[in-house]
C-alpha cells in the first residue's frame, strides 16, 4: 500500500518524538526554564510507539526518524530502537540527537541498527555554543561526533543559522566537509516560539548559498529518494556535502513527505498547522489496522502548505521539543 495525500504527495517518512525532555535549552527551541513537561502518564509507552510504527510501515512508510526533545535521554531508548529496526519493510531508521550522550551511546546505536544520525550543532565557538544552547557542553558534542565517526555511523550536522548569532560561522561549518565525510546542513531559522522581530534573525537560504559561493567552489549533488528537503552541494574536492534547508523561503511544502507523532501521541501532519489528532485512545495492543486507517485518513487532510510567508500567521507558538525537530 502507498500512503499519499490529497495533493498527490507520497508520504513515506514518519517522525516519532519519543520525549519532550532535553538536556539542553536551545534558544530557538525552548524557553530558558524549559517547557511545561508532559507527565509520565501522558507520554506514550514504547509499545504504543511500536504499534504506530508498525501501522505506518504497513501503509508504506519507509523511513522512521526518532526525535525528541533529546531522544537519548529517555530510558530504554536503545532497545526501543532495536525493535523499530526489526520492523520488516522499514528501510531506514535514523535518529536526531544533540550529540551530548553520543560518546557513550554511539556504538550501541550502531549495533542495534540505527543507520544514520542528525546531530544538532549550532556553533563551534564555546561561548556562542553556550549562549545558543544555554549549556556548556560543546566538548561533549564534539566528542559525540568523533564517536559517531569512529563507530562508522554516518551523520549530518544540522546548524540553525541565526543572524547576529552564528551566521559568521557558516564558512567554518562548510569547512568541516573538507575534513570529514559528513553532510553539514544549514537550516533557516523558523519562528516556532513566535519571538518578536523573528524576521531579522532569518538568513534566507539564498544568502547562505551566496556566502558559500563567494568563498568556495560548490557543485550540486544528487540526493537519494528518501532524502529530506535539503538542496545539496559539495565543495570541489571535499569528502562531505553541504545542504541548505529553506522551510521559509524554499519550495518546501510541495515535496513534504512526512508526518509526525508527538511524545503524547498526537499526529501532526504539518508543523505549522494547529491541527492535531490524539491517537492514544486507539493504541490498544493488536489494533494496528484501526491505527493504520486513522493515519490514512489524517494524511488525506494534510495541509497543502504552511502560511509563514503570508501576513497572518495562524499557528500557535510551540517548541520543536514538543513536536519533534
Ligand atoms: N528553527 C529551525 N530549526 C529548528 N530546530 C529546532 N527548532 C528550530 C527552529 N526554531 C531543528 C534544528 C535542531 C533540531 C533538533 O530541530 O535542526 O537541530
Ligand atoms: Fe534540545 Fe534539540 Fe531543542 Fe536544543 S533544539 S533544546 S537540543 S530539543
Amino acid at each position: 500500500m502507498r500512503l499519499s495525500d490529497n495533493f498527490g504527495r507520497k508520504i513515506n517518512y514518519l517522525r516519532l518524538s519519543v520525549t519532550d525532555r532535553c538536556n539542553m535549552r536551545c534558544v530557538y527551541c525552548m524557553p530558558a526554564d524549559g517547557n511545561d513537561k508532559l507527565g509520565h502518564a501522558e507520554i506514550l509507552s514504547y509499545e504504543q510507539f511500536l504499534l504506530i510504527a508498525e501501522a505506518a510501515v504497513s501503509l508504506g512508510i519507509e523511513k522512521i526518524r526518532v526525535t525528541g526533545g533529546e531522544p537519548l535521554v529517555r530510558t530504554g531508548i536503545v532497545s526501543f530502537l532495536e525493535q523499530l529496526a526489526n520492523i520488516s519493510g522499514l528501510e531506514q531508521l535514523v535518529l536526531t540527537t544533540n550529540g551530548v550522550l553520543l560518546p557513550e551511546m554511539a556504538q550501541m546505536l550502531k549495533d542495534v541498527g540505527v543507520q544514520r544520525l542528525n546531530i544538532s550543532l549550532d556553533s563551534l565557538q564555546p561561548e556562542m555554543f553556550t549562549r545558543l544552547t544555554r549549556r556548556d557542553l560543546l566538548p561533549q558534542v564534539l566528542a559525540g561526533i568523533a564517536a559517531a565517526e569512529k563507530v562508522g555511523l554516518p551523520y549530518k550536522i544540522n546548524m540553525v543559522v541565526m543572524r547576529g548569532f552564528n551566521d559568521n560561522e557558516i564558512l567554518d561549518f562548510a569547512k568541516l566537509t573538507q575534513e570529514h565525510d559528513c553532510t553539514v546542513r544549514f537550516i533557516e531559522y523558523m519562528p516556532v516560539l513566535k519571538d518578536e522581530n523573528w524576521r531579522s534573525l532569518v538568513v534566507p537560504s539564498k544568502e547562505i548559498l551566496q556566502r558559500l559561493n563567494d568563498h568556495y567552489c560548490l557543485h550540486p549533488v544528487d540526493r537519494g529518494v528518501l532524502a529530506g528537503p535539503a538542496e545539496e552541494f559539495a565543495i570541489n574536492g571535499a569528502q562531505g556535502r553541504i545542504g541548505v534547508i529553506a522551510p521559509l523561503s524554499g519550495h518546501f511544502c510541495q515535496d513534504c513527505n512526512r508526518i509526525r507523532i508527538t511524545a503524547s501521541g498526537n499526529v501532526r501532519t504539518c508543523l505549522f498547522s494547529d491541527h492535531k489528532f490524539d491517537l492514544k485512545p486507539l493504541l490498544i495492543p493488536g489494533n494496528t489496522d484501526n491505527v493504520a486507517s486513522k493515519l490514512q485518513q489524517l494524511v488525506n487532510d494534510k495541509p497543502a502548505c504552511h502560511t509563514l510567508n503570508s501576513h497572518t500567521t495562524e499557528y500557535s507558538s510551540f517548541s520543536m521539543a514538543q513536536i519533534g525537530g
